[in-house]
């Protein structure tokens, strides 16, 4: 059951030296594809890192995350931005119109790296966690690092912009989910929200 695998996630940041093998990867990256977008345009890429000298150096971008260096390999999470000057743009506007003119006008390129396509690869992301997690493989979110750094660092082009990274391995230690808050602090129903 789905909700079984969700209970055991948590965060692991000690990992064993055990290898993920390829097959698994593979596994991971199949549940990311098929992850849902805005319009069905998949503006993403996953870019696999295995390399120990590449991991330790995403660690330093990371601000330094040491934890991240064990990590048996990492998948950083790329947004394209294709549509930004149409389709992005233009959605943002819909969504909030009484921004319409800030939207509009905001410097391209940075318009580009705030614009809701980056947020889009938490999907696949997500999806890759618990795949990972039914192979038995821990995992950490990281979005604490220098984007611009992490770009050159893996060469990408123009408009493309890492927006997470996740480090797998497999957990060294028993994995002990955090505490989550109580159903009745966080749904309501209709328009009963209490304050
Ligand atoms: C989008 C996102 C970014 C995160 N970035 C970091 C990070 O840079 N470094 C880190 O150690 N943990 C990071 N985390 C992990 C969170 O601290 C963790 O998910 C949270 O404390 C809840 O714990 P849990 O994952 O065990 O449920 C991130 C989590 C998410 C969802």
């Amino acid at each position: 059951m789905l909700l079984d695998l969700l209970k055991k996630r948590c965060s692991v940041r000690k990992f064993s030296d055990k290898e993920v093998s390829r097959e698994i990867i593979d596994y991971i990256i199949e549940a990311g594809r098929l992850a849902p977008s805005g319009g069905n345009e998949q503006s993403w890429k996953f870019g696999v890192i295995k390399e120990r000298d590449l991991i330790k150096q995403v660690s330093k971008i990371a601000y330094n995350q040491k934890w991240i260096e064990n990590a048996d390999f990492l998948i950083v999470l790329i947004t394209i931005i294709v549509a930004d000057e149409k389709g992005g743009r233009d959605i943002q506007k819909a969504r909030f119109p009484e921004y319409e003119m800030e939207i509009e006008t905001m410097e391209k390129d940075l318009y580009g790296k705030l614009n809701q396509e980056e947020h889009q690869t938490k999907i696949p992301g997500t999806h890759m966690v618990l795949a990972a997690l039914e192979h038995g493989i821990g995992s950490t979110w990281v979005s604490y690092f220098k984007v611009d750094e992490l770009k050159s660092l893996l060469g990408l082009p123009e408009g493309h912009i890492p927006s997470e990274i996740i480090a797998f391995g497999y957990p060294k230690a028993e994995m002990k989910p955090t505490k989550k808050k109580d159903i009745d602090e966080i749904v309501f129903y209709n328009n009963n929200l209490k304050k």
